[in-house]
């Protein structure tokens, strides 16, 4: 293990960069054929956790595609009340008539993704599906079922590979479980 401070706060790792590997490339395969005959694809990045799976997963994907990004911030309430702020947009013009494929890090409560769904279709996409690096199906409190999934993990909370903690962690090559003293404290 790396004495580094980024991989002494890890309590295990529970994707490694070979399964990491792996899974993106399970998925650009997948990806490339049922979107062979689309006319505009587009990938949508969803900033920042999915910044490292999207560069990896478009690396995997063999047929022409459009990036876009999108920043949202989700914020829970005291109560069940769930709200998503756009902090950055995407172009109506970039999803028009596409057949879009939102990326995503981790599928926790799904609230962010259900509410970016619905949002992207009412800009006129022709289609829109979903891909995540991680899901934590024991965490949902709406119904919602990613198309693509990297890996389905338990609840525990995961850093790394673009995901953080306070905004840190992303850099971590791996996905690994975040030591509970480091949040508890
Ligand atoms: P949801 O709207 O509850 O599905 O939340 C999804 C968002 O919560 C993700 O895009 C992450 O930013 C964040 N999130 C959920 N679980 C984790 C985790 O274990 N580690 C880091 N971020 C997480
Ligand atoms: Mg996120």
């Amino acid at each position: 293990m790396n004495n580094n401070i980024l991989h002494t706060d890890v309590a295990s790792i529970l994707v490694s960069e070979e399964q990491i590997n792996e899974l993106t490339a399970r998925l650009g395969a997948q990806i490339t054929e049922d979107y062979k005959d689309s006319k505009k694809f587009v990938l949508l990045c969803i900033l920042k956790g999915s910044t490292l799976f999207f560069a990896d997963l478009m690396r995997k994907i063999d047929i022409p595609c459009a990036l876009e990004f999108m920043r949202v911030s989700s914020y829970k309430g005291t109560e069940t009340t769930h709200q998503v702020t756009m902090l950055l947009d995407v172009e109506k013009t970039a999803i028009n008539g596409a057949d879009v494929i939102i990326v995503e890090d981790i599928i926790d409560s799904g609230n962010t993704l259900a509410h970016l769904k619905n949002y992207i279709a009412s800009k006129g996409a022709n289609s829109v599906k979903t891909c995540t690096l991680l899901d934590k199906p024991s965490r949902r409190v709406v119904n919602l079922t990613p198309d693509y999934v990297g890996a389905e993990i338990p609840d525990e909370f995961v850093i790394g590979y673009g995901l953080d903690y306070d905004e840190k962690y992303r850099n971590l090559p791996y996905v690994g479980i975040l030591k509970r003293e480091v949040y508890e404290k």
